[in-house]
C-alpha cells in the first residue's frame, strides 16, 4: 500500500485541504480598503479569462458594483493587493506576458494551483512580481522549462510546481535563499541534483518524486551546510548511488527512497540518520539488506517496506522502538515469524495485505497497542481467532481471503473497539456477527452470510457505510435500518424481500440507497423525498411497481437514478411535473413498461443544468468522502463496452431508456445535452428520423437507437461523434448510404445490420446501382487531439475499501487523477 507522506499537510487532510481551502477563502478574505486603481486591474484579469465552462468560480464575485473580491487580500492600510488566492479558479487558456496580473507589484501571496492552463509555458515576466512569498503552480499544465527570471523572486518561502510537464535542467532557484519549502514532484525533470539544492539556507523540505533524475548530487560537502529535513526522491532514476550522498543530510527527518530500483545492497540502518522519523524504501528489492547493526533509527516512527521482495520478517524491524507504523504490503511472508520474543508496544498500525500469508500471525504479544491490521488479500483460511479482538484494533481489513467463520461465540467482536470492519470476499457463512457500537464502517459484501439483517445494525451512534451486497440475506429489510445509516446503504445482490422500508432517511441522513437485484416489491416509498441528501438511488433488478417518480426531483442533490428491470410504468414525461432533476447525470430506466412519447422539448431543461451542476459539485468538497466510500462496480452495463467505473460514475453523463414501449421522434432537443456520453434508446417503439441534431453531442461515447422504427437517412453530422467508441443502429428502418469516409466506417457491420435499405461500407451492399456515381467522399474530419474520456483512467482508478478506510494515499491519488480525468471528461 502507497503511502504517500506530505509535509506540511497531514496526509490525508491535503485533499480536504485543497478542495476546502476555497471557501475559507470565500468567507474569510474580505476587503478593507481597495484602491479604485487595483479594482480596475482586478476586473481588467477578470477579462482576460472568460470560462464560459464554469457557472461560477471565485471570479464571479468580482465586480465592480458588489465590491466583494473572493479570493483577494487588501492591504488594510495601503489597499492594495497583497494576495490572490485563485485555486481551482477555472482559469483557462495562458496567462499572457502583458497580463495585467504583472501589475499587483506588491502581490506577497499567489495561488493559481488547479487550474486549466494548456501548453502553457512560464512566463518570464513572473520575475517581475519580485515581492512574493508564497507561489502554487500545483496541477495547473504548465509546460517547458522556469524561466531565470525566477531569481528575482527572492523572498519566495513556499514554491510549488508539482504535477506540471516542466522539463530541462533544474530551475535556477539558488537565489531564493528564503525558501523553505519546494515542491517539483511530478514534472520531467532530468539530469542531476545540483548539490546547491541541498544545501539552500533556508530548504527544509524538497519533493523532488517522479522526475527522471539519474544522478545523485555531486561533492556533496560537509552535511551541516544543509538544513533539509525532508527530502522526497522516490520514482527516479538513481540506483543504489544516492545512499551515499544523502547519508550527509544528518538532519533529515523524513526520506523517501521508493521505486528506486537500486540494484546495491541497501544499508538499511542509515547509520547517520539519527533524526529519521520517517522512512520509505518501498520498491526497492531489500532480499540482501544489510542489517547488521542494532538500534540505528531510534526515533523512526514510520516505515514502509511494501513491494520489497522481502521473505522473512526484517529482524531488525524489532529493534525501532519507536515504530507506529509499519507496511510490509506486496511482499513474500509466508513464514511470517515474529517470535522473537520482544514486544513493539508502540506499534499501532501494521499493513500486511498480499503477503501471501496462509495464518494469522501471532501478533497478540508482541503488539499489545495494535490499532489498524490490514490482512487483506492473503491466504487465511478457516476462523478468525478470537484473541485478535483482544487487541485494541480500530479499523481491521480481512477482505480477499478464504475465512469462513468466527471463533468463539457469535457476540465475539462485541466487546472489540471496532470503528470499521471490512470482511468482504470471503466465505463467510452464517448470520453475520454482531458487532460493537461503536462500528462505524461495515463491508462485509460478496460472502455467504443469510438469515435476516440484524437489528443489531440499528445502532443510535449511525453507521457511515454499510455494504452487505452478494449474500444471501432474506427477509424484510428493517424500519430501522435506513435511519441509522448517516451515508452509503449498499444492500444490493441478496434476496430481501418485502416492500422498501416507508421511512427510509431520518433526518436525511442516506447518501446512497443501493438495493438492486432483490426481490423488492410494492412502489417506491414516498418518503425517499425525505432524504435531501440522496445522490445515488438504484433499485435495479427488483419487482417494483410504480409509475415514474417525477416526485424525486425534490430531492437536491441526485445525481444517480437506476430504475432498470422492475415494473415501472406509464409515462416520464407529465406536464404537471417539470423536470429536471437538478443534479442528474445518469438516468436508466431501461427494462420496464414506460410508454408513450417524449415531447420535443424534453431535454431542453435537463440540457442547461448539467455541466454547471458537475463543475459546482467538483468545486465543492462537501460530502465528498460519500463518493470515494462508494466504490461500486457498475461494468459495461454503461458503456457497451467492458470497463468499470469504479466511484467515477459520479461524473457520468447518461440516459438508458431502452427495453421500454416509448413510441414517437426522438426529440431533437437531445442535441443540447453536449455533455452526455452515454446513450441507450434501442428497443423501443421511436420512429422518424435520427435527429441530425445528435451530431452535437460530441462527447458521445456510446450511442445506441437499434431496434426502432427509425426511417430516412443517418445524418452526416453523425460523422462529428470523434469518440464514439459504440455504435449500434441496427434493425431499425434506415435507408441510403452511411456517410463515407468518416469515422462511421470504423464500426463493425453489425452497428447497422438489419435495416434493409441501408448501403455502403462497412456493409456489404454497394450504393452503386442506385445512385449511378460513387457519392462524393465526405470531408475527410480530423479528430481533436484529446483521448478518450471515458477510458483507461476512469477504468484503473478504483479505491478499494481497504485504501479508504486507512486513509492512505487518497490524497495524492485523488489530487493526481481525479482533476485529470474530470478536466478531460469536460473536454478541456
Ligand atoms: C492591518 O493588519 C495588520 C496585520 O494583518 C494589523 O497588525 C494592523 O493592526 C492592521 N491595521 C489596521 C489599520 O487595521
Ligand atoms: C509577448 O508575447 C508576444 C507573443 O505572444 C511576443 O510577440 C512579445 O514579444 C512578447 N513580449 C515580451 C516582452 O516578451
Ligand atoms: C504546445 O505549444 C508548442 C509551441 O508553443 C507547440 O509546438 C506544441 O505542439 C503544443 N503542444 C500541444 C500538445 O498543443
Ligand atoms: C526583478 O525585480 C525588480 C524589482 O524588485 C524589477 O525591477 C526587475 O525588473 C525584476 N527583474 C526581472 C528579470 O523580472
Ligand atoms: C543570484 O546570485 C548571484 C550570485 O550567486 C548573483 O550574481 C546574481 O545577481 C543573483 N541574481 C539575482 C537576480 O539576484
Ligand atoms: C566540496 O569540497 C570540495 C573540496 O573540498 C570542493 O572542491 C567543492 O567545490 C565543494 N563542493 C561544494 C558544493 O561546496
Ligand atoms: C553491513 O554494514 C556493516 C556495518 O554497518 C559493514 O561493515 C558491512 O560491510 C556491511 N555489509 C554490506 C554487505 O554492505
Ligand atoms: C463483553 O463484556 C461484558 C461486560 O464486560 C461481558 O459480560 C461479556 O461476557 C463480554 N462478552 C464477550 C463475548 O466477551
Ligand atoms: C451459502 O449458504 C447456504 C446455506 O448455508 C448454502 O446452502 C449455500 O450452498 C452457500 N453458498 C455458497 C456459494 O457457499
Ligand atoms: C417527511 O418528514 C416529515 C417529518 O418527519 C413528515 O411529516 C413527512 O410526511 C415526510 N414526507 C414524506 C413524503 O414522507
Ligand atoms: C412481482 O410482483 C407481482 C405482483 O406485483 C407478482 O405477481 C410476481 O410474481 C412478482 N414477480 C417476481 C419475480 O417476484
Ligand atoms: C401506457 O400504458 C398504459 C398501461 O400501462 C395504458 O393505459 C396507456 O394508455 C398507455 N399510454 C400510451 C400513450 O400508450
Amino acid at each position: 500500500m502507497m503511502k504517500v507522506h506530505l509535509p506540511f499537510f497531514s496526509i490525508t487532510s491535503l485533499f480536504w485541504c485543497v478542495f476546502i481551502s476555497i471557501f475559507l477563502v470565500n468567507t474569510l478574505v474580505s476587503l478593507p480598503f481597495p484602491l479604485p486603481h487595483q479594482i480596475e486591474i482586478l476586473l481588467a484579469f477578470k477579462k482576460e479569462f472568460p470560462s464560459p465552462t464554469c457557472s461560477h468560480t471565485v471570479l464571479s464575485s468580482w465586480t465592480r458594483n458588489t465590491h466583494s473580491f473572493d479570493g483577494v487580500v487588501f492591504d488594510n492600510e495601503t489597499g492594495v493587493v497583497t494576495e490572490l488566492h485563485l485555486s481551482e479558479a477555472c482559469l483557462e487558456g495562458t496567462i499572457k506576458n502583458n497580463s495585467n496580473l504583472f501589475k499587483f507589484h506588491h502581490l506577497r501571496y499567489l495561488d493559481l494551483s488547479y487550474n486549466h492552463f494548456e501548453n502553457y509555458s512560464f512566463p518570464f515576466e513572473f520575475g517581475i512580481l519580485s515581492n512574493l512569498e508564497f507561489l502554487n503552480f500545483r496541477y495547473s499544465g504548465l509546460v517547458g522549462e522556469v524561466p531565470s527570471s525566477i531569481r528575482n523572486l527572492s523572498r519566495l518561502t513556499f514554491f510549488d510546481l508539482s504535477q506540471n510537464e516542466l522539463t530541462c535542467g533544474f530551475p535556477l532557484i539558488y537565489n531564493l535563499t528564503k525558501l523553505s519549502y519546494l515542491d517539483l514532484s511530478y514534472n520531467n525533470f532530468i539530469g542531476t541534483i545540483p548539490s546547491s539544492l541541498l544545501t539552500m539556507p533556508s530548504l527544509l523540505n524538497l519533493d523532488l518524486r517522479q522526475n527522471g533524475l539519474r544522478d545523485p548530487p555531486e561533492n556533496l560537502n560537509s552535511s551541516s551546510s544543509s538544513r533539509l529535513e525532508r527530502i522526497y526522491l522516490g520514482r527516479n532514476l538513481f540506483s543504489g548511488r544516492i545512499l551515499e550522498p544523502i547519508s550527509k543530510l544528518v538532519k533529515l527527518t523524513s526520506l523517501d527512497l521508493s521505486f528506486l530500483n537500486m540494484i546495491y545492497p541497501i544499508n538499511i540502518v542509515f547509520s547517520p540518520l539519527k533524526s529519521l522519523e520517517y522512512l520509505d524504501l518501498s520498491g526497492n528489492s531489500l532480499s540482501r539488506h544489510n542489517t547488521s547493526s542494532d538500534h540505528a533509527l531510534p526515533k523512526l516512527t514510520e516505515l514502509t517496506l511494501s513491494n520489497c521482495n522481502i521473505f522473512e520478517f526484517p529482524k531488525f524491524i524489532m529493534t525501532l522502538q519507536s515504530l507506529e507504523y509499519l507496511d510490509l504490503s506486496w511482499n513474500n511472508l509466508l513464514r511470517l515469524n515474529t517470535s522473537s520474543g520482544q514486544a513493539l508496544p508502540t506499534l499501532i498500525r501494521l499493513y500486511l495485505s498480499n503477503c501471501y500469508i496462509v495464518e494469522f500471525p501471532k501478533i497478540s504479544k508482541i503488539l499489545p497497542n495494535l490499532q489498524h491490521l490490514d490482512l487483506s488479500n492473503n491466504r487465511l483460511k478457516g476462523k478468525v481467532p478470537a484473541w485478535l479482538w483482544n487487541l485494541p484494533l480500530t479499523r481491521v481489513s480481512l477482505s480477499h481471503n478464504s475465512l469462513v467463520d468466527f471463533e468463539g461465540s457469535p457476540e465475539a467482536l462485541v466487546n472489540s473497539s471496532l470503528e470499521m470492519l471490512d470482511l468482504s470476499t470471503n466465505a463467510f457463512g452464517g448470520p453475520l456477527p454482531t458487532l460493537p457500537p461503536t462500528i462505524d464502517y461495515v463491508v462485509a459484501s460478496n460472502n455467504n452470510f443469510t438469515g435476516e439483517l440484524p437489528l443489531s445494525l440499528c445502532i443510535p451512534r449511525k453507521l457511515s457505510f454499510l455494504d452487505l451486497s452478494q449474500n444471501s440475506f432474506t427477509g424484510p429489510i428493517p424500519q430501522c435500518l435506513g435511519g441509522s445509516i448517516n451515508g452509503v446503504m449498499n444492500l444490493r445482490h441478496n434476496n430481501l424481500n418485502g416492500k422498501l422500508p416507508d421511512v427510509i432517511c431520518r433526518s436525511g441522513s442516506l447518501t446512497t440507497i443501493a438495493v438492486s437485484f432483490n426481490l423488492i416489491t410494492g412502489k417506491l416509498p414516498r418518503s425517499l423525498a425525505n432524504c435531501t441528501r440522496l445522490k445515488f438511488l438504484d433499485v435495479r433488478g427488483n419487482n417494483i411497481t410504480d409509475t415514474f417518480p417525477f416526485w424525486l426531483n425534490a430531492l437536491p442533490l441526485l445525481q444517480v437514478v437506476l430504475l432498470s428491470s422492475n415494473r415501472f410504468y406509464g409515462s416520464v414525461s407529465s406536464p404537471q411535473h417539470t423536470l429536471p432533476f437538478s443534479k442528474l447525470q445518469l438516468l436508466d430506466i431501461s427494462h420496464n413498461n414506460f410508454n408513450g412519447s417524449l415531447p420535443s422539448n424534453y431535454f431542453v431543461s435537463w440540457s442547461t443544468s448539467l455541466v454547471n451542476n458537475i463543475l459546482e459539485d467538483y468545486r465543492q468538497g462537501e460530502n465528498r468522502r460519500d463518493q470515494f466510500r462508494f466504490h461500486h462496480s457498475l461494468s459495461s452495463r454503461y458503456e457497451g463496452r467492458d470497463m468499470r467505473f469504479g466511484n467515477f460514475l459520479m461524473y457520468l453523463i447518461g440516459f438508458d431508456f431502452s427495453g421500454n414501449r416509448f413510441e414517437g421522434q426522438i426529440p431533437e432537443s437531445i442535441g443540447l445535452l453536449k455533455w452526455l456520453i452515454f446513450l441507450n434508446l434501442s428497443n423501443n417503439g421511436f420512429t422518424g428520423h435520427i435527429p441530425s441534431s445528435m451530431g452535437n453531442l460530441s462527447n458521445l461515447e456510446s450511442l445506441d437507437i437499434s431496434r426502432n422504427q427509425l426511417s430516412g437517412t443517418i445524418p452526416q453530422e453523425l460523422a462529428k461523434l470523434f469518440f464514439l467508441g459504440y455504435l449500434n443502429m441496427s434493425y431499425n428502418k434506415l435507408t441510403g448510404q452511411i456517410p463515407q469516409g468518416t469515422h462511421l466506417n470504423t464500426f463493425d457491420r453489425l452497428s447497422y445490420e438489419g435495416n434493409t435499405n441501408l448501403c455502403g461500407s462497412p456493409l456489404n451492399k454497394s450504393c452503386q446501382e442506385k445512385n449511378g456515381a460513387t457519392s462524393p467522399q465526405t470531408q475527410q474530419l480530423k479528430p481533436p487531439k484529446q483521448g478518450h474520456v471515458l477510458n483507461s483512467k476512469a477504468a484503473t482508478i478504483g479505491y478499494g475499501p481497504t485504501l479508504m478506510m486507512f486513509g492512505l494515499g487518497i490524497g495524492h491519488a485523488v489530487a493526481l487523477d481525479r482533476t485529470t480525468w474530470f478536466i478531460k471528461l469536460l473536454g478541456f
